[in-house]
């Protein structure tokens, strides 16, 4: 009885107890709704406070009254969601997308039959830390375009829905990496995470993933490392990384069976692209353009819409195959995985030109020698090396290779020197010999240097350099860069060119309108200078490069001046040299002429020299003097020794002397500079220079030879020297031809101390320095041109003078001055970036500047109607 009486009490408190439970539970989905309802406006079409809200239009409760699916998108709707919206345990779906909700987005977690969650297209403030947790049945999350949610980065609590589908949070203002998650969705389709702020590299869990659509374009900092994990991905559809850092090669995407549509524009992809991809038959559309992409030009089936402009470095810029060395050396480049530092060197179809860095060549060009050593290489050792038959020297030590040397090095004839090579097994035993008998003395000696000289054929070529004990100079030669000086010049015979470069197709038009941009309209404060021809103007580039414009205007010039401006373009758009000031480029406007050089912060030699007190400058040292004289010699040597078409100056003076903050000098002004054939004959020409500084026959006759340069070299040094002007007013007639005086100086080596400087002040060796310079400029000013020797002389003369540099960079090799090199289409291409006349990187100026990616046209397209219901 009473066992029957208590278990009847007790099924009635157990009855009692679930009916209390399941009031409360339907009282709670029912505050939650009229708060929900309370603070939203306008009110939603269909929604009541005095209507039960299953009855509410666009929500449905299950047959306890529980709200199972929420339906509110694109009804202007704004507001702050109830924080308690989390406590509708029943809910499927929640849809708010393209609505004004602000405020935090509340908690959901623990939702665990929540599927399609639809937040996208508002402006709510942030995501709560544990939103994922238990979200254990999500299929649908999208978030894109809410802009001002505070950063987040997506966390690992997301695993718990592994049933997730679409991952959609563009422009979301996502930071941080991608975790390493995605093994944990067998069902995910859809990853479209464009327009934020991720950063590091694909995770590693996209190996064998199911993705179809992968967007991850545009990100503000941009993804790093390689692309080869979509190898993996066979489902991949439409795949846009378009904007990112990615670097590295185009994977083999063969098993890609279904890509239709792939986008990686506007990163650092290198190497050939693969015939792999150029096969994918669902393949339609491609954008593969400003990236560092190299060998042949690819060609695609006609029905894909190709993109392939901007920057890419292409052998050829028609299709077809490359040469065969260049061949050989991607193939080389490819066994490192194709590096940047090689991509942005090794450019065009000729690996014996211009800035291919690494790699001499002999007068035949043919490749002698490939110098990767200390450039951090992974990778390995490619077996096309044999292809290089003529290849004398290989070092590759000091990176980090792995592999074996393949055998077939030990079939070239030719090969000297190997270096060795660490984390390399297997080394042949004729290369073990070789390795182990290098250059003399230290490890990081046994490199081989390199000197630059002129061939006549073909332009730059690097010889192996056998001179001992050569340093480099702490001086970054501006923006040439190359900083390779040889120190111990006695040896050599003349008219060593270790330290120049050659660039050809430097001919570069800049608008009249970025030239009064940057001058602030030629305004009166940015005048450096008047000279013959016109006036200079100072300009600063958006990247705060300095410029220095020379503008000859109409009025000014006759045709003298006009044959001095095509003189002026077509020497200095071939020629770049450490002290030759660069010409960056040019306008013509009408009858206004315009060159646009490198800015030379120092000014001239003569407001050093002579004006060095109205500029409030300190008068120059000696060693300062003798720099600027070996600078100078340097320079002018170079132009004189041009092959094929040497080019005399005629108007070396200090005037036409700048200097660089770091003392240095470049010869500035080739506008009276003649095209000399062959650099022997003279050539009779108008008059064209400056007295004080002509030299007797050229002054007499006309007649030009380079000797006209030496001469009046010679005169800058003796200025130099005394601190006189060439030709000077202010002192009796017999004192006021520079040349004439001094040589009579000359006479007698003792009367030299008086006629020097008397800033100077030298000491015992700065005397015996200043003999050797004067006896130089005598020598320079002989009478008859073949008396005088030429700038080569000077050169070796100077040189041991100039105290030893030490090198710029701590690095020992050569390569660290070569690097810096920049060509001046790419300065011209980084400055036009910058001046905004190029979209695609001025696109890229601005993503980088404005921490909140401002919506580019075309983005309602990318998150639009695809996402969201
Ligand atoms: N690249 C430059 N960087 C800085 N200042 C410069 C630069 N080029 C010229 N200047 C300044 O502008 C002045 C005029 O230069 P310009 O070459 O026109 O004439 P010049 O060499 O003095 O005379 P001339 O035209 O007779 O050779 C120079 O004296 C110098 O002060
Ligand atoms: C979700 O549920 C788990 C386990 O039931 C619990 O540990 C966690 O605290 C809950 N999370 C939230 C945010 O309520
Ligand atoms: C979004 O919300 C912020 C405040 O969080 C507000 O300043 C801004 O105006 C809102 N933007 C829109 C488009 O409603
Ligand atoms: C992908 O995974 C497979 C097997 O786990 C592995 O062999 C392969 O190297 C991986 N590929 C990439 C590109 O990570
Ligand atoms: C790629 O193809 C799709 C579909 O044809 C098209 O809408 C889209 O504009 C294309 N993208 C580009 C960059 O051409
Ligand atoms: C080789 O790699 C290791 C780590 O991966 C690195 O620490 C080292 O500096 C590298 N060495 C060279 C020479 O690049
Ligand atoms: C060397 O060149 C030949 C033909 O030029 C080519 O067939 C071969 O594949 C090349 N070898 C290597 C290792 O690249
Ligand atoms: C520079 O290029 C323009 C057009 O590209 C051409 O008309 C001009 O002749 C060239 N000038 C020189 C000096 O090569
Ligand atoms: C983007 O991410 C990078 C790296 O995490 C960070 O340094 C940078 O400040 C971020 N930019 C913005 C605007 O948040």
């Amino acid at each position: 009885m009473l066992h029957l009486k208590t278990l009847v009490s007790l099924s009635r408190i157990v009855l009692c107890l679930f009916f209390l439970l399941s009031t409360t539970t339907i009282a709670d989905d029912a505050s939650v709704m009229s708060k929900f309802l309370a603070a939203i406006s306008p009110t939603p079409s269909g929604w009541s406070s005095t209507k039960d809200y299953c009855q509410w239009k666009n929500v449905n409760c299950d047959s306890s009254k529980r709200v199972t699916s929420i339906s509110l998108a694109s009804q202007s709707l704004s507001g702050t969601l109830p924080s308690d919206l989390g406590t509708l345990t029943q809910l499927t779906t929640l849809s708010l997308q393209k609505n004004s909700f602000s405020g935090p987005i509340p908690l959901l977690a623990n939702l665990t039959f929540l599927q399609d969650l639809y937040l996208d297209n508002n402006n709510f403030s942030s995501v709560p830390s544990g939103f994922f947790q238990g979200l254990t049945s999500l299929q649908t999350l999208s978030l894109s375009e809410n802009s001002n949610l505070q950063p987040w980065s997506i966390p690992t609590d997301i695993t718990q829905s592994s049933s997730l589908v679409s991952l959609t949070a563009g422009n979301a203002n996502i930071i941080g990496s991608l975790p390493d998650i995605f093994d944990s969705f067998p069902s995910l389709q859809n990853v479209r995470l464009s327009y934020n702020n991720l950063t590091g590299s694909l995770p590693s869990s996209f190996n064998g993933s199911g993705i179809q659509n992968l967007w991850l374009n545009n990100q503000l900092m941009g993804f790093s490392g390689t692309i080869d994990v979509l190898s993996t991905m066979s489902q991949l559809y439409q795949v846009w990384l378009h904007k990112n850092q990615f670097t590295g090669p185009i994977p083999d995407l063969s098993k890609c069976a279904s890509l239709f549509d792939l986008q990686l524009r506007d990163n650092q992809f290198t190497g050939v692209v693969p015939a792999s991809l150029m096969s994918i038959s669902s393949l339609r559309n491609v954008s593969l353009a400003n990236n560092k992409l190299q060998g042949p030009m690819p060609v695609f089936p006609s029905n894909v819409k190709l993109d392939l402009s901007g920057t890419n470095s292409f052998c050829k810029d028609i299709p077809g195959p490359c040469d065969t060395q260049v061949t050989t050396l991607l193939e080389v480049a490819g066994a490192l995985g194709y590096p940047l530092r090689l991509a942005d060197s090794w450019e065009g179809n000729d690996a014996c030109e211009k800035a291919w860095t690494f790699i001499g060549c002999d007068p035949d060009g043919n490749v002698i020698s490939v110098t990767l050593s200390k450039q951090h290489f992974t990778g390995t050792i490619s077996p096309a090396f044999a292809n290089l038959t003529s290849l004398k020297n290989l070092l590759l030590n000091d990176n980090n290779l792995t592999g074996s040397i393949p055998k077939s090095l030990t079939m070239l004839p030719q090969l000297q020197q190997v270096d060795e090579v660490e984390g390399v097994e297997e080394v042949p035993q004729r290369l073990v010999q070789i390795a182990q008998h290098p250059v003399e003395g230290r490890r990081h000696q046994k490199v081989l240097r390199y000197r630059r000289v002129w061939h006549k054929k073909f332009g730059r070529v690097d010889l192996p350099d056998n001179r001992k004990d050569v340093v480099k100079s702490n001086v970054m030669g501006g923006t040439n860069g190359y900083n390779g000086v040889a120190s111990d010049l006695q040896s050599q015979s003349s008219g060593d060119r270790s330290d120049f470069n050659v660039f050809e197709g430097g001919n570069v038009s800049i608008s009249i309108q970025v030239l009064r941009q940057v001058t602030n309209n030629f305004s009166e404060e940015n005048i450096l200078g008047r000279g013959g021809f016109g006036v200079v103007y100072r300009g600063e580039l958006h990247d705060g490069t300095k410029i220095a414009v020379k503008r000859m205007e109409s009025g000014v010039m006759g045709t003298k001046g006009m044959n001095e401006f095509q003189a002026e373009i077509a020497v200095l758009t071939k020629v770049r040299h450490r002290h030759l000031v660069a010409l960056l480029g040019y306008c013509i406007n009408g009858n206004e002429r315009l060159l646009v050089y490198e800015y030379m912060p120092q000014g001239t030699l003569t407001q050093h020299l002579f004006d060095w007190r109205e500029n409030g400058l300190s008068p120059l040292t000696w060693k300062q003097r003798v720099t600027t004289a070996l600078d100078v010699a340097r320079g002018v040597e170079y132009l004189h020794s041009l092959a094929q078409q040497s080019f005399i100056h005629r108007d070396l003076k200090p005037s036409n002397i700048l200097l660089g903050d770091d003392m240095r000098a470049k010869v500035a002004d080739f506008g009276l500079v003649k095209n000399a054939p062959d650099g022997k004959y003279s050539v009779e020409t108008r008059l064209a220079g400056t007295f004080g500084y002509l030299a007797p026959e050229y002054a007499a006759t006309g007649r030009v030879t380079t000797k006209v340069d030496v001469y009046a070299f010679g005169v800058v040094l003796m200025e130099l020297i005394t601190g006189r002007k060439a030709l000077d007013d202010s002192v009796p007639d017999e004192r006021s031809h520079l040349v004439t005086w001094f040589r009579r100086v000359l006479i007698n080596k003792e009367n030299i101390p008086k006629a020097i400087d008397q800033t100077l002040n030298p000491d015992e060796e700065t005397m015996e320095s200043i003999y050797k310079v004067a006896e130089l400029a005598g020598h320079c000013t002989a009478r008859e041109p073949h008396q005088r020797p030429d700038m080569g002389h000077a050169v070796n003369i100077l040189g041991p003078l100039v105290e030893q540099w030490k090198p710029a960079c701590h690095d020992e090799e050569d390569n660290c001055g070569i690097d810096l090199h920049m060509s001046l289409p790419q300065a011209l291409q980084r400055w036009q970036a910058n001046e905004g006349t190029s979209t695609m990187f001025n696109d890229s100026f601005s993503q980088s500047q404005s921490s909140i990616p401002s919506k580019p046209s075309g983005m309602a397209d990318t998150f639009g109607s695809v996402d969201c219901r």
